[in-house]
């Protein structure tokens, strides 16, 4: 399968401090991959460089076929919304109920009608198992879990060719964490026949084993491991091993 992006020696500086250290990879298209590593391993970092959100000190990216270096500014936006991102905090808009949350991307940039709106934010609202009684409240009158659900339902409304998600079960309690991680993977199963590919970045080892295909390692901006979850569980590599028996 082709990969949607791919790394080639890239370099990320910081006045001194290399953050990514020669990075060459690829992502695969249509699966979930996870990163993990330690905080400061480079990780945001990393997903940064795809949105074009940073550029590389050296080194080529190249993302759904593009060549990032390429892009402008306006270019890198228009590109973006290939993207659906879900971070930490879930940054709705507290001014706004869940429902128009969802359908604020559609207003802005598509020309559906408000009848077709309609549709589309219930039936994103039900994949992501969003409750009617909640549609019109606010993100304020909402649980955290909750609220990661509208974001994930946002993320999802412009159809993104690849979903971004750093550290999205942060500061959720366990039950809430598991289920975003099992929405994550929800999320990709239904749609897999277009092939839209998740990159997660987490702390949460033991979700991410369940839910993702493949699992790199970053350790000061260098891979340490990256292979199948099964490959990962087995590796001999002791940075692995220690990591895994915490
Ligand atoms: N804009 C920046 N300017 C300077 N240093 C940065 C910047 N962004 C990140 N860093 C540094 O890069 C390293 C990796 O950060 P980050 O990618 O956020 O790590 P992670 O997401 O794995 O915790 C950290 O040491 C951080 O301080
Ligand atoms: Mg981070």
């Amino acid at each position: 399968m082709a990969d949607a992006i791919t790394f080639t020696h890239v370099v990320k500086k910081y006045g001194d401090a290399t953050v990514l250290n020669d990075l060459t990879f690829g992502i695969p298209q249509g699966k979930i991959t996870t990163i993990l590593g330690f905080s400061g391993a480079g990780k945001s970092t990393l997903m940064k460089h795809i949105l074009g959100l940073t550029r590389p000190t050296s080194g080529k990216i190249v993302s759904l076929g593009k060549d990032m270096s390429e892009l402008d500014e306006l270019g890198l936006r228009e590109f973006r919304r290939n993207f659906g991102m879900v971070f930490q905090y879930a940054a709705l808009f507290d001014f706004l109920s869940a429902f128009e949350n969802v359908a604020f991307p559609l207003r802005e940039f598509t020309k559906l009608k408000e009848s077709e709106i309609k549709k589309k934010v219930e039936s994103l609202m039900q994949a992501v198992e969003l409750v009617p009684e909640s549609w019109h409240r606010l993100p304020s009158e909402l649980s955290g879990g909750m609220r990661k659900r509208v974001g994930l339902a946002r993320a999802l409304a412009l159809e993104p060719r690849i979903m971004l998600y750093d550290e999205p079960t942060s500061g959720l309690d366990p039950i809430s964490t598991q289920v975003v991680s099992d929405l994550i993977a929800s999320t990709a199963a239904k749609n897999q026949d277009r092939k839209l590919t998740s990159l997660v970045i987490s702390h949460d080892v033991r979700a991410s084993l369940r839910i993702s295909d493949h699992i790199m390692f970053l350790e000061r901006g260098q891979i340490v491991e990256y292979s199948t979850v099964e490959g990962f569980k087995n590796s001999q590599n002791p940075i692995i091993r220690r990591f895994l028996e915490l």
